[in-house]
């Protein structure tokens, strides 16, 4: 586990204007969430970061290292309500929905996959012989305690333990504990299961199905027949346009789309801040390729995806590549690899996940085309029958298939999927990015300074500039660099209210790698102090270079 707290990372937010709860003055609500004025710096930097690698800084004619080929990169930005049979097409109508279990006691609901537990007993007092006994499990009196909590976990089963039993915090050696935190979903015995929130036992339904799609309805009448769902994923936008991008842009196979958007989701426990939210931002790109060149793409994609992190501040060592079991992968995926991140709020050894990167073979394409599909016995994809002998749900008919002019073969390309979140990025990056040390004051006194150190690219200011008085002309010189800075593009924020220390520090806490100070030097020979941010080293810059000093360092 982290050192991180995730209460102070989630407290700075707050303070420093970077997210908000969606809707507080009315108490909030829950799964939603606003960004402040540095929060949409901050993730509009996520975005261009994703957006410029992924599409505006590609280039279409040359072999990108390691790539089979060169290839060709587009954008998209599609619709969120989309036609109602795109998600019967797509398996979403039927197949995407989680399990979820009620508490009678408390009226709460939970993800049933999310909810753990461990079995504990109480001892007798001074009972060596109960301790030492290895036949005690399935006692009647042991109790099967759970929590959803995923930081801190084994504190919080201890507490609940403690207090179901009656027990103070000094008897803790009373309890017997199984030794072994599972998932609720291997647990049998529901009367001995204590719910999350429970005090009683056996309090929990059976685990329900429960759709994640937001519904709406179209037009005024707003009976069945008009009913839409905010899109789940981005991804299907791209698989809806692949005949339209294709016809219409001249890429050359094979060929990415991109697109980054709003998706939506009625998680039943939107939970860990900004990581499991009901409204989030995807970043998603479906690559059309030859099948037979479909594990050279799905290589490339996993790796560079994974580099894309690491190049933004994400040290390997927080972060894994981790391929999915077979019982794991999505209805349509082939293979999959998680880029997952060791998250503050997360336990020892575990990780949550970025991003998807899935080989989903020729699923989507032929689904749209031919219809919602299944795998039959011999775990052939086949169109999905309904209980009249007809494709259950019908796809729209038309052609989705590659013609190759040179080789004269007609195929339907295979996708390769790498699916991010822009949220869940942008939590990863502001998790890494929050230290705190000891750093001198104006009088030499060490303090504890907070440093949000963003890669420059992500920090929501650049440059912060500060004239060292408020006169003998210093104002006047760093407004006319404050405005400078911000002509060219570079995020620039001025501030001239208190000690130069002070101001340092309110710079470090949202992460501004340079602050400029326009001091007597700057007056008379002509130059500026940057301080950076990490090494805390200064260095004296000729005024008229500052702005090119700084889109250097940028580049
Ligand atoms: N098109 C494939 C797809 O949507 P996914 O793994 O369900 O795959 C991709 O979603 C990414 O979207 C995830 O890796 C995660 O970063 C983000 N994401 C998914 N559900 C989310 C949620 N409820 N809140 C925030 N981000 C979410």
């Amino acid at each position: 586990m982290s050192d991180k707290s995730m209460e102070e990372i989630v407290a700075l937010c707050k303070r420093r204007g970077i997210i908000f709860q969606s809707s507080e003055i009315y108490g909030g609500v829950q799964g939603f969430w606003d960004y402040g004025p540095l929060g949409t710096e901050l993730k509009r930097n996520v975005r261009n970061a994703w957006y410029d690698d992924m599409v505006a800084m590609h280039d279409d004619i040359s072999v990108p290292e390691n790539a089979p080929s060169a290839f060709s990169m587009v954008g998209i930005e599609t619709s969120i309500i989309m036609h109602p049979r795109v998600w019967k097409s797509s398996g979403h109508y039927d197949l995407f929905h989680d399990m979820m279990i009620d508490c009678k006691e408390t009226n709460r609901r939970y993800r049933f996959d999310h909810v753990v537990g461990e079995w504990v007993t109480k001892t007798p007092e001074g009972d060596s012989e109960t301790n030492a006994s290895e036949s005690f499990w399935g006692a009647p009196d042991s109790i099967f305690v759970t929590t959803v909590e995923s930081e801190n976990r084994r504190e919080v089963l201890e507490a609940r333990a403690l207090k179901f039993f009656g027990l103070r915090k000094k008897h803790r050696e009373q309890l017997r504990w199984q030794g072994e935190i599972q998932p609720l979903t291997s647990v049998q015995n529901a009367e001995r299961i204590l719910a999350p929130d429970a005090g009683e036992l056996g309090t929990l339904t059976d685990p329900r199905e429960f759709n994640l799609m937001f519904k709406t309805t179209l037009g005024a009448l707003g009976d069945e027949s008009d009913a839409a769902f905010l899109r789940p994923e981005t991804a299907q936008g791209m698989f809806v346009n692949f005949k339209n991008v294709m016809d219409s842009s001249r890429v050359k196979f094979p060929f990415g789309i991109a697109q980054i958007g709003k998706s939506f989701r009625n998680e039943i426990t939107p939970r860990n801040f900004i990581f499991r939210s009901r409204e989030f931002e995807q970043m998603e790109m479906e690559f059309f390729c030859h099948p037979d060149d479909s594990p050279a793409w799905y290589q490339y994609w996993r790796d560079r995806r994974y580099k894309w992190y690491t190049d933004l501040g994400i040290p390997a060592e927080a972060l894994i590549l981790r391929d999915h079991a077979k019982e794991e992968l999505a209805h349509y995926s082939v293979g999959t690899a998680d880029i997952e991140y060791a998250f503050p709020f997360m336990s020892a050894g575990e990780y949550g996940e970025l991003e998807g990167v899935a080989h989903r073979g020729d699923f989507d394409l032929r689904s749209h085309a031919e219809g919602k599909l299944c795998k039959n016995e011999a775990g052939e994809l086949v169109v999905e029958l309904g209980e009249d002998g007809k494709p259950k749900y019908k796809g729209s008919g038309k052609d989705l298939t590659y013609f190759n002019d040179q080789t004269r073969e007609r195929f339907v390309p295979h996708v390769i999927e790498p699916a991010a979140g822009a949220d869940r990025a942008t939590l990863a990056f502001i998790c890494e990015a929050y230290h705190v040390d000891e750093q001198p004051d104006d009088k030499g006194k060490m303090q504890k300074r907070t440093v949000m150190q963003f890669h420059p690219k992500l920090a929501p200011i650049k440059a912060a500039v500060f004239p060292l008085i408020k006169k003998e002309g210093m104002p006047e010189k760093a407004a006319d660099l404050y405005r400078s800075l911000k002509r060219a593009g570079i995020a620039a924020f001025y501030d001239q209210q208190g000690a130069i220390g002070r101001r340092y520090r309110r710079q470090d806490e949202v992460g501004t790698p340079w602050c400029i100070t326009i001091d007597g030097d700057t007056m008379s020979d002509g130059t500026v102090t940057i301080r950076d941010r990490d090494s805390l080293e200064q260095e004296k810059v000729p005024f008229e270079e500052v702005v090119n000093h700084l889109a250097t360092k940028l580049r």
